[in-house]
């Protein structure tokens, strides 16, 4: 089966290539009487790339998004929503290299060896970060629908290659910042350091990498399908969907395996007539269903692979080696851009289980 849809109840379709007309989205499940306009879309669209920096690529597109159904009157009709942006600044003559000789690090030769050369190829095609736009739109109208639930979902960077922000940040923090600086870190004097090394990297015709950290507040405890859909199952399966995510982890994560059963085990507390754990080390997920707690996942993402810098590849039409010097319009660290990305993919996860659990009615209100 083609793997272009997830969800099961909200169920998220993306369409598109890079360099082709549009970038799109269905979304089908969303419940009816939803307040939704192409405005709502456009916020976060406008959103998705940091302006006046340099440390994005240079491919700046103004995506203007068209709802072009399961919209009436202004509120959703329980019809699925199409959504597309149409592709304007595309330069695809750099990429004419790359359908011979595969980028290392990115996608061209495995597209090449399962697709048999008939995949569009330019800019990356179905395997660029463009795609992502869709996850974007969808994400808009999930947050919107999470919203109307009490629950927010906030993603932001907390490290780029070496620099990591080191000191735990407030909410309010979080809200205040997040989109305050090119990095999307909180933190602003981390932010500054994080910039200067994307910048230095960026000058040796190199990439960097990075962490986007997400959190889900208010999602009521229950939330989650194990054994095969568990809830952290379903957010890790849809975050490695997302292209240059290497890896994913809950609450303490990779650091639990050096704890201690009395360190790691988050202990529960009655604070306010409301049941609560003292620490997040789950992460907000225990047996694959939510606590209550805040939902607490982290994803690294790797360097981008397009880089200037002469690398070694081959030539497959030749079957000979070969080095490239990738050219075209690529950001020197992806984390910035993957930012909004991360907190749809987890929104979206979030929206199909809250609608599985029967937390969310599949008609917001009666129409009067
Ligand atoms: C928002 C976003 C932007 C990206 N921009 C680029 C880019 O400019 N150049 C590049 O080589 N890869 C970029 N990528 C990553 C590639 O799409 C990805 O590495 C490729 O599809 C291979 O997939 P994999 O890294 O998950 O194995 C971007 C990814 C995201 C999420």
């Amino acid at each position: 089966m083609a793997g272009n849809s997830v969800g099961k109840e909200f169920v998220v379709t993306c369409f598109g290539e890079s360099h082709g007309k549009c970038i799109g989205v269905i979304v089908d499940g969303c419940p009816a009487g939803l307040s939704l306009s192409e405005q709502d879309i456009q916020a976060e669209l406008d959103r998705r790339i940091p302006t006046q920096t340099k440390i994005v690529s240079a491919r700046v597109e103004k995506d203007t998004v068209e709802i072009l159904s399961g919209v009436f009157d202004g509120f959703t009709t329980g019809a699925p929503i199409c959504a597309l942006v149409r592709n304007k600044k595309a330069i695809s003559s750099d990429y004419d290299i790359i359908k011979d000789v595969p980028r290392p690090g990115h996608a061209d030769y495995t597209t090449r060896i399962k697709y048999g050369g008939f995949s569009d190829y330019r800019g990356g095609g179905r395997f660029s970060g463009r795609v992502t736009v869709a996850l974007v739109m969808a994400g808009a109208i999930t947050k919107k629908l999470l919203n109307l639930f009490g629950i927010e979902v906030l993603a932001y960077t907390t490290a780029i290659g070496n620099v990591r922000l080191d000191r735990k940040l407030t909410i309010e923090e979080i809200r205040r910042n997040k989109y305050k600086n090119a990095v999307r870190c909180p933190d602003l004097k981390s932010a500054k350091a994080m910039e200067k090394a994307i910048l230095k990297t960026k000058s040796e015709g190199d990439s960097l990498g990075g962490i986007v950290e997400c959190v889900a507040l208010n999602v009521p405890a229950g939330v989650g399908e194990p054994f095969f859909d568990s809830l952290d199952a379903d957010i890790a399966k849809m975050l490695f969907n997302v292209p240059a995510v290497k890896g994913v982890e809950f609450g303490a994560g990779f650091k639990a395996a050096e704890l201690k059963g009395s360190e790691n085990n988050d202990v529960y507390v009655i604070q306010n007539g409301k049941i609560v754990t003292l620490t997040n080390n789950a992460g907000g997920i225990l047996g694959g269903i939510s606590s209550g707690m805040p939902i607490l996942v982290r994803a690294a993402i790797k360097p981008t692979s397009s880089i200037s810098k002469e690398q070694k590849t081959i030539n497959l039409s030749k079957m000979e080696e070969t080095t490239i010097q990738v050219k075209g319009r690529h950001d020197p660290c992806i984390v910035p851009k993957a930012v909004p990305v991360i907190e749809s993919a987890v929104a979206m996860v979030l929206a199909d289980h809250m609608l599985r659990a029967g937390k969310i009615p599949k008609v917001l209100k009666e129409r009067k």
